[in-house]
């Protein structure tokens, strides 16, 4: 049972719990907070979707793989605390009614609190901010009509006070006096707990793990919460380098990479749903081992540096070769992912995510391709593919069936026939084997006619 504090629509909550309840069910069982929802319960719709707010910002989170301790220090915000002390309705809510932004009502506290953060951050891309809130029977035409038409109100007064109280920056859970679950706060501090506890159960974004407790059941203890160590969170620049810190949300990696690689962080604006990518850390997504991961692929393309940790022992490796079998990778016990190394420049850098839904969707299969070329001829290859095999794996025959070869259409032509050697997919319900091997295929022309200045992007292409 583990001492949490934070801020609840304004004034602060103490608690003692289990280290793996989630918000959702505190707010609804213990506090009877009904108004966040439970659809999915597991990250998909946004019907529990809370405003969340810390030293670094105020963001949207789904409250249903958000445990307790997540949000030690924090505020929280649901749907009842983003009315005035009078109860007068955010600017939000007034335009959803103005619209008809809500026909059965279940998911509008979900999408309302997605607005208000918006409202709050002076973001307009309402397509990308509410492609996490899922509505059965409005349509999402009155809603966006409605975000828009909050955009030019003002933040109301009672939103624009200080959120975070000193009092809960310190203690919690890590403070000592709890045995199952650890608050480290510095990277030193997690290398000794985790290197003397290797069977406890690391948990950063919980956007995986959480599931293990909502759909699974399982009991996790021991649990070590990544989320207080700020060094895990930095990205650094270094000469033509980027290291990265595990603990980097998906969010903050797009903005980081976007002026270095926009094609990868356009694959991010694909990655789940702005509430997952708030929560998701790259470290969590390399080292699940997750054969459909978006991140790895893009990365191995990149021929990014794994930086491991155990202990006080440090090693670095090529991120394809950490990947071994089927959720097997090249990790120790009490060893942890400490960041990632990326280079800067890699102009010719193509990520493709083909999956049955534009948004909110996970890859069937997810291609980047990084190759050079010197005179028209190849010099350099590296292709990586997430959902063609067990492991994101890189295309090693089409790669060495491209080097030395003209840059052509005919060389193209000739090199798909080597993804049935790098590949024998799987069939399961997101797409059967031939449809994968042949998307495969198509991917590689269709990065030569990108490169070639045709826009391929389904945004772009016009009828
Ligand atoms: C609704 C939904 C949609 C999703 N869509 C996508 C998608 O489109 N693309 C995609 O790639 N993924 C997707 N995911 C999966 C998930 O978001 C990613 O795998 C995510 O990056 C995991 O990161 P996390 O910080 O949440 O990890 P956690 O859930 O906290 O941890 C995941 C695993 O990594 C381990 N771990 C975490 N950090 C470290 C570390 N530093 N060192 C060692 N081990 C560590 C944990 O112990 C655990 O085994 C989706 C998930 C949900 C719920
Ligand atoms: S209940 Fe669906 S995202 Fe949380
Ligand atoms: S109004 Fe019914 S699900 Fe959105």
């Amino acid at each position: 049972m583990e001492q949490v504090a934070f801020l609840l629509n304004g004034t602060q909550v103490q608690m003692t719990e289990a280290p793996t309840r989630t918000l959702l069910d505190y707010l609804r069982e213990t506090r009877g907070l009904c108004g966040t929802k439970e659809g999915c319960n597991e990250g998909d719709c946004g019907a529990c979707t809370v405003m969340v707010t810390d030293d670094t910002g105020t963001r949207a989170l789904n409250a249903c793989i958000l445990f307790l301790p997540q949000l030690h220090g924090k505020s929280v915000r649901t749907v009842e605390g983003l009315t005035g002390p009078n109860g007068e309705p955010h600017p939000v809510q007034t335009a959803m009614v103005a619209h008809h932004g809500s026909q059965c009502g279940f998911c509008t506290p979900g999408f309302v609190v997605s607005m208000a953060v918006a409202h709050l951050n002076g973001d307009t891309d309402h397509d990308t901010t509410l492609a996490g809130n899922l509505c059965r029977c409005t349509g999402y035409a009155p809603i966006i009509r409605a975000a828009q038409a909050a955009e030019t109100a003002p933040i109301p007064t009672w939103l624009q006070t200080p959120f975070i109280s000193a009092q809960v920056s310190s203690g919690g859970p890590g403070d000592g006096k709890s045995p199952g679950a650890f608050r480290p706060t510095t990277l030193d501090a997690l290398a000794t707990l985790y290197a003397a506890q290797p069977d406890a159960t690391l948990i950063a974004g919980a956007t995986d793990v959480g599931l293990w407790v909502t759909k699974q059941l399982r009991d996790l203890s021991p649990v070590i919460f990544l989320n207080a160590i700020k060094e895990m969170t930095q990205i650094s620049h270094a000469q033509s380098t980027l290291r990265i810190g595990a603990g980097v949300t998906i969010t903050d990696l797009m903005a980081a990479i976007k002026p270095h690689h926009p094609s990868f962080a356009e694959l991010l604006r694909r990655y789940a749903s702005l509430q997952v990518r708030n929560a998701a850390t790259i470290g969590g997504n390399i080292a699940n081992g997750s054969p459909i991961g978006d991140g790895p692929p893009a990365l191995i393309a990149l021929g990014a540096t794994l930086h491991l940790r155990q202990g006080s022992t440090r090693r670095d490796l090529p991120l394809d070769s950490f990947f071994l079998d089927y959720r097997k990778q090249d990790r120790l016990p009490g060893e942890f992912v400490e960041a990632i190394t990326i280079p800067t420049h890699a102009p010719a850098l193509r990520c493709y995510k083909i999956s049955k839904r534009f948004d909110q969707d996970i890859s069937a299969v997810c291609g980047c391709f990084n190759i050079t070329t010197q005179n028209g001829t190849v010099t350099a290859a590296r292709i990586a593919f997430g959902g063609m095999a067990g492991i994101p794996k890189r295309a090693a025959t089409v790669e060495a069936a491209l080097i030395g070869q003209p840059w052509t259409v005919p060389t193209i032509t000739s090199a798909t026939k080597a993804f049935a050697t790098d590949f024998q997919p799987l069939t399961d319900m997101r797409a059967s084997a031939t449809y994968r091997l042949t998307v495969a295929q198509n991917l590689l022309t269709r990065y030569f006619h990108d490169l070639a200045g045709t826009p391929v992007n389904v945004l772009e292409v016009q009828p």
